[in-house]
């Protein structure tokens, strides 16, 4: 989300255009599908006093560099008509409700004259009740998202209360209070032209303000109110909406008694900790960035006010005001204090974190949910994939499965391939995609060809795509990057590689169980990879013993052993030491000389199927004087006991057990490329997107 308003600081169609836009780059790193922009336009003569704006919406599928090309050519606009009050929001969206397209995107709108638009992060849990109850009341939806139902209901309410004459503030507050779910959402609507709302629950959104007068600025703002609402909507029985509404604007009691009063709305008033108080009026300069993180705000001002949930945060005749709902919790401060930034965009980014490769790890809890989110649906136990419904049945008779792929996207192909075969029980091949080209490996028709790529770019699995698609065969894409070559040249495909295993076997009422229970492990992945991430401090010190060494082996076998590859991978990229991912099986053919009592050893022991067979290599190891540290199951005593070291894994259903058990590897990697001075976010001799084939 991104939102940008200007008060009394001239500026034109073009620079508005362009800080939107802007704003929308700074926060690609985010992920997205598509992207979109709401902006005043002309004059609308219709309107009553003529002096109305029209609101113009531009949305796309894909890159914003899509957007900014469906911008240019916009008909008869006049980038250069200059405004002193204007307020324009965008949005890049990674679709959950609906597949990407232009009509899903956002800002979404309330009816075709675009008289509110908004932009949302998160989910509306109740959108489907909200949705009926409007479509009783005559509205038509364009899109399939949970948005357009918060935006229709803002101008539901707003038409229904036209004689009250409602404040933006007021009116979005009520629209809200119907809301269920997670949500950051920002509005801008005809009726009230040059003001914005915005309001989070459960969803980040941050407020830079700049005035023109920097001074000021160390002296901003913040003034509270609390409103009580009661409201009671019936969207399910299908009886008359009854809506009571109270609306009772007073003062928080945390505000200075010396300061209330002084600045009833809308005024911006200082930080209650300042002592030397001041109030900005109505006729100062001043800019305000909304956005989903501070990314998008810091090259504009460092000054910045963190918004908490239930805030409700509005920008009228150039003031700011912000109001706790009648939903927020009362025991939070009402205190916002504004912020200086002293990071650097590249620090925003980084959180609280040193390296970038370091948040990606402790991101994993969420990030595991934004894969999840829109596909699995914990209560029916049902998994979505929009992007490969339609071609199910075509999947399903297939002669076999072919994944492909390199690298780390090869060895997620490893890790599936057990789970593919169970659950689909059709004939699965893994294949790297360079070795896949140079044997010619015979494709036919009838095979389906995943290809499996984080940023859809690398060259030898674009290669190997095109050899299969000139076979006929059915291309299946899995990237993380909408807009990308593979993306684009496959028929259908995942926009993150969410598995499309559990799908392959809907159908099959043997399955249900095992399906039941890999859907419920899903459900608590989040908080398992967070209790993982809790071992950081054991992985350091383990990491400080190994540090010098110049040999890592990483053994196990089963659903481990693609962790045992992508492990020695990480260890390999990183720390430039030598590794190597051994199957355990394999040891007694060959691995197993490498191994006496000078040999640092990872070795992964699950309680799952094959941790018999584990044990006889662990056994075999032990023998020829290795010490190798495990990384086991919590309450796995007979084998803690045994252990010369070992990290503790919560338990999981046995195909998952990988996603937890490689974050151990990634934060050994982590801590000893750290340790031995290397640049973990820019190791030697790698790019970010292999595009040389
Ligand atoms: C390892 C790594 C590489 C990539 C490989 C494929 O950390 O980043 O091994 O996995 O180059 O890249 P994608 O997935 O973008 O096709």
């Amino acid at each position: 989300i991104f939102g940008y308003l200007n008060y009394l600081v001239k500026r034109d169609r073009r620079f508005i255009a362009d800080i939107l836009i802007n704003g929308l780059h700074r926060l690609e790193y985010r992920g997205y599908d598509s992207s979109g922009i709401a902006f005043d336009g002309e004059l609308d003569l219709t309107s009553s006093d003529g002096k109305r704006r029209q609101c113009v919406v531009v949305r796309q599928k894909g890159k914003v560099e899509e957007l900014e090309i469906q911008l240019a050519t916009l008909k008869d606009m006049n980038w250069n008509a200059e405004f002193t009050v204007h307020v324009g929001i965008a949005h890049t969206r990674w679709a959950t409700h609906g597949e990407p397209s232009a009509v899903n995107s956002h800002p979404q709108r309330s009816d075709e004259h675009n008289q509110f638009v908004c932009v949302h992060n998160g989910i509306i849990t109740n959108y489907k009740d909200i949705k009926q109850f409007l479509i009783k009341k005559g509205y038509q939806f364009e899109s399939e998202t949970d948005t357009e139902v918060v935006v229709k209901l803002a101008k539901y309410l707003y038409d229904k209360h036209k004689d009250e004459n409602l404040s933006f503030q007021k009116l979005i507050e009520l629209t809200c209070s119907q809301l269920e779910g997670a949500f950051a959402l920002l509005f801008k609507s005809v009726h009230y032209p040059g003001e914005l709302c915005g309001t989070r629950r459960g969803s980040p959104m941050v407020i830079g303000v700049k005035c023109a007068d920097q001074l000021a600025t160390n002296h901003i703002p913040v003034m509270f109110s609390k409103a009580s609402i009661e409201s009671q909507v019936n969207y399910h029985s299908g009886k008359d909406v009854r809506m009571t509404t109270t609306l009772n604007t007073h003062l928080s009691d945390s505000i200075p008694t010396n300061l209330r009063g002084v600045f009833s709305p809308p005024l911006l008033i200082t930080d209650h900790t300042t002592s030397d108080l001041s109030v900005t009026g109505n006729d100062r300069s001043i800019e305000y960035y909304f956005a989903s993180d501070a990314s998008a705000i810091i090259e504009h001002t460092n000054q910045v006010i963190f918004m908490e949930d239930d805030d409700l945060a509005c920008v009228s005749n150039g003031a700011l005001t912000i109001h706790r709902t009648q939903h927020g919790d009362v025991t939070q401060s009402a205190i916002r204090e504004i912020h200086e930034l002293k990071l650097e965009l590249q620090q925003i980014m980084k959180g609280s974190y040193q390296y970038f490769m370091q948040k990606e790890i402790f991101e994993q809890p969420e990030s595991v949910v934004n894969t999840m989110r829109g596909r699995v649906c914990f209560d029916t136990q049902k998994i979505l994939l929009g992007g490969i419904k339609d071609y199910l049945s075509e999947i399903r008779r297939c002669r076999r499965l072919i994944l492909i792929g390199c690298g780390t996207s090869y060895h997620s192909a490893v890790a599936t391939r057990q789970l593919l075969e169970e659950l689909s029980e059709l004939p699965v091949m893994v294949e790297l995609a360079s070795d896949f080209l140079d044997r010619s490996t015979p494709v036919f028709r009838d095979d389906v060809c995943i290809f499996i790529s984080q940023s859809g770019e690398t060259a030898d699995t674009i290669l190997a795509l095109r050899y299969c698609k000139q076979r006929g065969a059915l291309i299946l894409g899995i990237t993380n990057t909408v807009g990308s070559s593979i993306s684009r040249e496959s028929h259908c495909g995942v926009h993150i590689n969410a598995g499309p295993e559990i799908v392959l076997s809907e159908d099959s009422l043997s399955k249900e169980q095992r399906r039941r229970e890999i859907i419920q492990a899903l459900q608590e992945l989040p908080n398992l990879l967070k209790r993982v991430l809790s071992c950081d401090k054991m992985i350091q010190d383990y990491a400080k013993s190994l540090y010098k060494e110049t040999s890592l082996l990483v053994m196990g076998r089963g659903f481990n052993f693609a962790t045992c590859l992508e492990g020695a991978l990480k260890v390999k990229e990183l720390t430039y030491m030598h590794s190597e991912g051994i199957l355990a099986g394999e040891l007694k053919h060959g691995p197993l000389a490498m191994v006496d009592d000078t040999m640092p050893i990872v070795m992964i022991i699950m309680d799952d199927p094959v941790k018999t067979k584990c044990m006889n290599a662990y056994n075999q190891v032990l023998a020829r004087g290795g010490q190798p540290m495990l990384i086991c199951n919590e309450n796995d005593d007979e084998l803690i006991k045994m252990a010369h070291r070992h990290i503790a894994m919560p338990r999981t259903v046995d195909c998952l057990q990988g996603i937890l058990c490689v974050v151990p590897m990634q934060l050994l990697s982590f801590h000893i490329a750290v340790l031995r001075g290397y640049d973990v976010d820019c190791p030697r001799n790698l790019a970010k997107s292999v595009t040389v084939s």
